[in-house]
Parts: structure tokens; sequence; C-alpha cells
């Protein structure tokens, strides 16, 4: 820990660091040829075995028939660690966020197992799951380890090695969180073969984002894998969601503001239209496939305002487009409404209104205004070149 003091009279302003430590390992099979990567990551509790209590999306109890049982006894068999009770099921999706008694019953379980900080919650599910059992974990004691396996490829990509967690409350998204590094974050490639295509496409929403944010070749290589990726090619879309959460981490380890202390938040690029559009679709949006629609549309805004090329701006829309992700809505019409979003958006944060759009691709450039005659020709140029406000990419199945 490095300190620094300032000390002016009886004042003290102490900065200090805090040491973090982010582990992301790959797998193919996680539940079976790679549990060891799994195993290895749990430390015993002094002279005790580690308490491990299972978390599992709903979601995935059909499609994974008796693996969660199998993992269960499997990691009871290492001598280091103490599986406590049965697997814990949880509501798939944005229900688990919806209702605070679930985290209440979270609490419970945890307490009446006797968990502590050196415990750990193994959660496995999407990224609705992976916050609201997340939450839980980080208030329990403080903070009890969090082992995390993110099964869905937009939590893969992107939300799986984030710092937060929340759930909704007052009827507000994320209203009720914070901001906790997890014990580790497992992404294993096996967990995503049931994931139904339009969720399968969500993650590469992202993964077009960071790319436009921090890498111009990853970009490129984003646009020409595009088809395969909507085939769902295994190494294309390995390839694609292993940079997208190396470029996210980077930015979490390395980009200086982990915990969002900052007016801008370069890694919500497209997201303020794309917050709005959730609720206004009725949550009908996936969050990835609001933000292929806004990304797609502030690299239009960017490409009239900013230095971004009309081309790019063209492609970005194209390479969403064939990857099978939206990208309009008959709601992004509804101008008045969205624009609404930009407040919304500064609210969350407070202070003044930062927006990020982009100079070139991998060249971000955050901005206090918006031009809003600017940012209504560019929704209807979205909607035109997108081949109407109702058009949906490729297809959905
Ligand atoms: N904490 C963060 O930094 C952060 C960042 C981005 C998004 N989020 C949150 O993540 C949530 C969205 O997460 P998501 O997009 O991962 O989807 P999700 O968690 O909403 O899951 C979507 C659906 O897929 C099911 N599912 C999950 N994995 C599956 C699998 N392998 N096979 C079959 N079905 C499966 C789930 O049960 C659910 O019904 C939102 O609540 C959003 O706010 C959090
Ligand atoms: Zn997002």
């Amino acid at each position: 820990m490095t300190t620094q003091f300032s000390k002016v009279d009886d004042s003290y302003d102490i900065r200090f660091d805090v040491p973090q430590v982010q582990r992301l390992r790959f797998t193919k099979d996680v539940f079976s040829a790679d549990i060891e990567v799994l195993t290895a990551l749990i430390e015993r509790s002094g002279p005790a075995p580690a308490k491990v209590q299972i978390w599992v999306d709903n979601g995935l109890q059909a499609s994974q028939g008796d693996a969660f049982k199998k993992l269960h006894a499997r990691l009871n068999d290492e001598e280091h660690i103490d599986v406590v009770d049965d697997v814990q099921f949880v509501p798939g999706g944005e229900d688990c966020k919806r209702d605070p008694r679930l985290v209440e019953s979270m609490l419970s379980t945890f307490n009446k197992a006797n968990l502590d900080r050196r415990s750990y919650v193994l959660v496995i599910g999407g990224g609705a799951v992976l916050d609201a059992v997340g939450f839980a974990a980080a208030t329990a004691h403080r903070g009890i380890r969090l082992i995390r396996i993110p099964t869905t490829t937009l939590a893969q990509g992107d939300s799986g090695v984030g710092v937060k967690n929340a759930i909704n409350f007052f009827e507000k998204k994320n209203w009720l969180g914070t901001f906790a590094t997890p014990w580790a974050v497992i992404n294993d490639a096996k967990i995503l073969e049931t994931l139904p295509n339009r969720d399968f496409r969500c993650g590469f929403a992202e993964a077009v984002k960071v790319s436009l944010l921090k890498s111009a070749e990853q970009f490129e290589t984003l646009v020409a894998n595009a088809s395969l990726i909507f085939n769902r090619d295994a190494e294309k879309t390995h390839q694609a969601l292993k940079h997208s959460v190396l470029l996210h981490l980077e930015h979490i380890t390395r980009g200086g503001d982990p915990f969002e202390a900052e007016m801008a938040r370069p890694l919500d690029f497209g997201h303020w239209s794309a917050h709005k559009l959730e609720p206004l679709s009725n949550y009908t949006l996936r969050h990835g496939e609001a933000v292929s629609i806004g990304v797609a549309l502030d690299s239009l805004y960017s490409s009239r305002v900013y230095g971004l090329s009309k081309v790019d701006a063209h492609r970005v829309v194209g390479c969403l487009a064939q990857i099978g992700l939206p990208t309009s809505h008959p709601r992004l019409a509804d101008k008045k409404t969205l624009f609404d979003g930009l407040e919304e958006f500064r609210q969350h944060l407070g202070g003044e209104l930062t927006i990020t759009m982009i100079d070139q691709p991998g060249q971000p450039v955050n901005v206090n205004t918006i031009d809003y005659v600017e940012m209504g020709a560019a929704i209807d140029e979205l909607i035109e070149i997108s081949g109407g406000p109702n058009a949906i990419g490729r297809e959905f199945s």
C-alpha cells in the first residue's frame, strides 16, 4: 500500500491505494475436463476446508441436466473444499433483480450456512443472476468471495469481469448496488452452447462497442468475421468474446477509474439511448439489442459531428446487422422521449452530462453537449439505412 500525506493544520487528506486482483480464466468445459481450473481458485480457509455455496440461474436447469449435481459432488470430493447445502436455483433474467425479497432470502441462506469472508459464493448464470447474487455476496459480512461463471455471451464479453453488481430498486434499474471486485471469473465455452441464437448474438454488440473505443484492429476483425459470428462459428465467436473481455478488463484495471468516480464512462458508449430504449420497448429488447441500436446511432452521430468517417459509421451499422443484431426499433422515432434518456443518463452519475463519442475506430472523445438537430438527423438516417423502423437485423430465431 502506498500512502501520501498532505496535512494542513488539523485536516488530513490521505490518499491510499488498495491492491485488487482480477483472476480471469478461460475453459472449454469447466464442469468436467477443466474442473481443476475452478478448484485451483479456491483456497483453504486456514486449517479448515473452504466453504462453497453454489448458486445457479434456473434458466440453465433444463438444458444442463444433472451437471450441477455432478459439479456439487465433484467439488465435495476435493479435500480442501466443503460444499455447503444443495445447489441453490435463482430465477433467471431481470426477474431476479426486480424482487428485493430474493436478495433477503440469499442473505438468509448465507447466514444459515455460516458463510464468512473466506467462504466462496459460486454463481453460475446470466448477467442478471450474477448481479443479484453478487450484490448479496458483496454486502454479507461486507464481502464474501465471489466466483462468477457467466453463461451468456454478454456476461462473458462484458459484465462478468466488471466490478459492479446491483438490483433494481424504487423501480429504477441498478439503483441498489455496490462496487466489488469478484474473486475470480471463469469464461467457459461449452456453457454457451445452449443459448438461443437471439441471446447468443447480444454479447457481440458489446464486443463491437469496446472495439470502437479501444482497438481499430479488432473492429476490422469483427467486420470481417460478422457472418461467421452470425453462424456461431466456434473459433471466431470465442476469439471475439475473448478480445472483448480483455479490452473491458484492460479498461477496468488500467483505465484509472474502475469505480467510476469520473464523469465520463467510456464503456457506456451507445448506452444513453440503449438504457432508454429498454423500458420504451417494455423490455422486449434485450440489453445487447438495445446497445446495438445505441452504438449504431452514436456512430452515425459521431460521423455528423465528430471525426468518424461516414464510411466507417455505415460499416458499424452493417457489421451489427450482419451479426444478426437489430439496428432500429419503432420507438426510436419518438425522439423527444428518447432524448429524456440523456438527462436520465446524467442523473445516474450526477454532475455534468458526459457522453463518449468516436473520432475514429479506437479513438473515443468525451463530449458535454449533444446537438439535438444532428442527433435527430442521425436517428432518421439510422431508420432509413436499417430498412425502416421495424427492421431487425438479419433475423430473430
Ligand atoms: N454489473 C454490470 O457491470 C453489468 C453490465 C452489463 C449488464 N448487466 C446486467 O446484466 C443483465 C443482462 O444479462 P444477460 O444479457 O447476461 O442476460 P440475462 O441474465 O438477463 O439472461 C437472459 C436469459 O438467458 C437465460 N440463460 C442464461 N444463460 C443461459 C444459457 N447458457 N443457456 C440458456 N439460457 C441461458 C437466463 O435464464 C435468462 O432467461 C441486466 O440485468 C444488466 O443490467 C450488468
Ligand atoms: Zn452494456
